[in-house]
This record gives C-alpha cells, sequence and structure tokens, in this order.
C-alpha cells in the first residue's frame, strides 16, 4: 500500500467523512479537510487527531467558492486523490428547497471535476447513495439493477453527479473516480468520539432510536406497518459506519496500485442483510438493555418499502467487506448519544 498520498476529503468533519479521515491517517495516508462547517464544527478535527494522533489540515471553505478552493488546492500541490463527501443531505428540505440542493450538491462536484484537471488531481471517490434505485424490482440489488429517478430532489444529485461523471471519464480518460452507492449508514466510533449529530428533530431512523433512548423523544413512530414485508415495517441495509469508511480507504486503495478496470466504477457498500424498523427497535432494546416506546403510525411519503444490496462485487474488486454485527454498531450509536447528552 502507498503510503503518505496526500487525499484531499471535502465534507471531511462531516459524519461519515470524519470516520473516513481516522481510517485515512491509520492507513498512512495524509489527509487535508475542506469543509465550510454546514453541518459539523472544527472540533471534528481535533478528535480525528484524539483518535489516530494525527491532525488533518483544515480548510474553512465552501466547495460552491471555485476561487477559494482553487487557492487552497494550488497551495497544497501533489493531492493523489479527492473524496467528496460534501453535500447537504436532508430528503425532505430538499422536497421544499430543491434550488439549494442542485446548486450546492452539483456546483460542489463540477467545481472539484473542474479544479481536478485544472491541477492534476486524477483520481476522485463520491458519495452516492442507494437511492439511486428507487424500489427496484428485485433483491438484493447488484451495481447493474436499474438507476431510477429518485423520489426526492436530494436523491436525484446523486443520480446526476453520477451522470456527470460518467461523462466527465469518458472525455478523461487518465483521470479515475469511483462512485460509492451507500446503503443506510449508522452507528458511531468505538471510542465515542465521533458520530452523527444532526440539528434539530432527526428525519432518520437510528438517531431518533438513540434520542429516544436518551429521553429527548417520547416515543418512536414507526412509518407504516403494512408493507409487504415479513413484520410489515420497511426494510434497509443498515452498514456501521466504520465499515463503510474502511470502504474508502479500499478504494483509495485501489487508485493507489492502479487496479481499477474502468475510468469510472460504481460500487454498492451494505451488508446484504435486510433489516426490519421492527428489528432495529428490537434489536436496539437488545444491544443496550434500555426499553424504547413506539407507536405505529402512517407511511411516510417516498420511503421504499424494501432494499438491501449485494455487494459482492465491493466484497471482490476492494477486498473490503462489512464486518461489525448489528449489535454493536446499534450499541456504538447508544455510547455515542449517551456522551453527548452525558449519560452515565
Ligand atoms: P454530513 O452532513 O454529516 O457531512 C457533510 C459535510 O459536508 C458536512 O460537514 C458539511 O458541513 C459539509 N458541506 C456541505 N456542503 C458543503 C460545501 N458546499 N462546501 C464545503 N463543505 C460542505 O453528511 P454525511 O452523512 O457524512 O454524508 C456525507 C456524504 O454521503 C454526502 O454526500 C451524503 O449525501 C452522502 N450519503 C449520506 C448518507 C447518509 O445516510 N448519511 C447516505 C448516502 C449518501
Ligand atoms: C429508515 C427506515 C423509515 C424514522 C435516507 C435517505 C437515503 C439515504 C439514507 C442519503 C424507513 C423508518 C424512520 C422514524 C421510522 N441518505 N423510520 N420512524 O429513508 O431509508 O434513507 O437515509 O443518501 O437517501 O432517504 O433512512 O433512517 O430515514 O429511515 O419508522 O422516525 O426507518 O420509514 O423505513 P431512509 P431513514
Amino acid at each position: 500500500m502507498s503510503q503518505q498520498k496526500k487525499i484531499l476529503v471535502t465534507g471531511g468533519t462531516g459524519y461519515i467523512g470524519s470516520h473516513t479521515c481516522v481510517e485515512l491517517l491509520q492507513a498512512g495516508y495524509e489527509v487535508i479537510i475542506i469543509d465550510n462547517l454546514s453541518n459539523s464544527d472544527a472540533g471534528i478535527a481535533d478528535r480525528i487527531a484524539e483518535i489516530t494522533g494525527k491532525k488533518p489540515i483544515l480548510y474553512k471553505a465552501d466547495m460552491t467558492d471555485k476561487q477559494e478552493i482553487g487557492e487552497i488546492i494550488a497551495s497544497e500541490k501533489n493531492i493523489f486523490s479527492s473524496i467528496h463527501f460534501a453535500a447537504y443531505k436532508a430528503v425532505g428540505e430538499s422536497v421544499e428547497k430543491p434550488l439549494m440542493y442542485y446548486a450546492n450538491n452539483l456546483n460542489s462536484l463540477i467545481n472539484l471535476l473542474d479544479l481536478s484537471l485544472e491541477y492534476g488531481i486524477k483520481n476522485l471517490v463520491f458519495s452516492s447513495s442507494c437511492t439511486v434505485y428507487g424500489q427496484p424490482e428485485s433483491l438484493p440489488v447488484t451495481e447493474q439493477t436499474p438507476v431510477v429517478r429518485p423520489e426526492s430532489p436530494y436523491g436525484n444529485t446523486k443520480r446526476i453527479s453520477e451522470e456527470i461523471m460518467e461523462d466527465f471519464y469518458a472525455a478523461h480518460e487518465d483521470f479515475k473516480g469511483i462512485a460509492l452507492r451507500y446503503f443506510n449508514p449508522i452507528g458511531a466510533h468505538p471510542s465515542g468520539l465521533l458520530g452523527e449529530l444532526p440539528s434539530g428533530v432527526p428525519n432518520n431512523l437510528i438517531p431518533f432510536v438513540t434520542q429516544t433512548a436518551a429521553g429527548l423523544r417520547d416515543e418512536i413512530k414507526i412509518f407504516g406497518n403494512d408493507y409487504n414485508t415479513p413484520d410489515g415495517t420497511c426494510i434497509r441495509d443498515y452498514i456501521n459506519v466504520v465499515d463503510l469508511a474502511k470502504a474508502h480507504v479500499a478504494a483509495i486503495d485501489r487508485l493507489a496500485q492502479n487496479k481499477t478496470k474502468k475510468a469510472f466504477e460504481v460500487f454498492n457498500l451494505g451488508t446484504g442483510r435486510g433489516i426490519s424498523v421492527l428489528e432495529i427497535v428490537k434489536g436496539f432494546e437488545e444491544a443496550t438493555g434500555v426499553k424504547l416506546k413506539y407507536t405505529m403510525a402512517p407511511r411516510r411519503a417516498g420511503d421504499v418499502e424494501q432494499i438491501y444490496a449485494n455487494s459482492s462485487f465491493a466484497e471482490n474488486e476492494l477486498n473490503w467487506k462489512a464486518e461489525k454485527t448489528l449489535k454493536e454498531t446499534l450499541a456504538s450509536a447508544w455510547n455515542w448519544e449517551k456522551k453527548i447528552r452525558d449519560i452515565q
């Protein structure tokens, strides 16, 4: 494995980005973060340093500001690859403010690709999402499962971003891109120093569960129990964030070792296990010993009934596999929630 290659991590103080910085530093890569701190804070860089003993350089800057980003990249020199996490990700907000999502998520990527050409950053790993599959006709989904127009503007930014990359790499074959389609990332770093920090009422299931366990929310509403699934609730593929972070290192290693087979490659990243909402609630209780109050509620608009990954392409080609159990992942999410709420 190549050591001390410099990796530019956009959105590197965010939830998945911060865990990835830890894994990159531990694997011997040098890390530079660009983040506008719109959904994170500068203290995360200190936490990354506390875990790894190495402090990443953090530039507070906005990826939509091409001039400023260009100046940073020019001053850094010799960046081997970018990992592009920086984006807005709230599905509901994207329905209300579509232009804000298209402007931020697409302009950030376009600027990064353009600056990559200008400064010779030959490699890019991009955060995509299983949302590009919509409700697939057959499960589990492989990378060959057809991509559809996602329900939300947020999801659509991911589909369009992949299309932009496809065209970019067709035109510039000495540049390499990898899009990673994450299923549902959950959990926190085992140190309890990094995790997800949603602002306001969480939209996603796991932060809602941990906040309910912590007493911040009265009860969990299970959105729909009349789906065509074994217990009637929706099924997802929940992947541990540390496992997910490690897949980014595997993607960078693949680029560093010149193992890519095409200029633009796409990988699913999931566990292959479909887990229902009720199984999450019960699994959390078992993993933590904390009882949860929950009620059945109407379906949430835009939810797909069930989706889970076939990740064998990533397993074979990236030499990567999701390893953590659901139990330890849910326990890590609770450990993080307790730390930030000061619960003993
Ligand atoms: P996050 O919000 O925790 O991290 C994103 C980071 O990007 C934040 O620190 C934010 O401050 C920063 N950012 C946003 N816009 C920026 C801009 N214009 N310039 C600079 N920084 C900017 O989100 P996350 O959960 O870590 O997600 C990371 C990536 O993975 C996103 O692209 C997201 O769409 C994608 N993704 C997330 C999930 C998920 O469930 N968390 C699932 C699939 C894909
Ligand atoms: C999971 C399940 C809900 C909250 C979202 C984005 C997707 C991707 C990952 C970025 C669903 C149910 C939830 C609650 C519930 N992000 N639920 N009560 O919707 O699968 O995916 O995050 O790319 O694009 O859409 O994740 O955590 O919101 O929901 O019953 O209070 O939990 O209905 O079945 P989702 P989620």
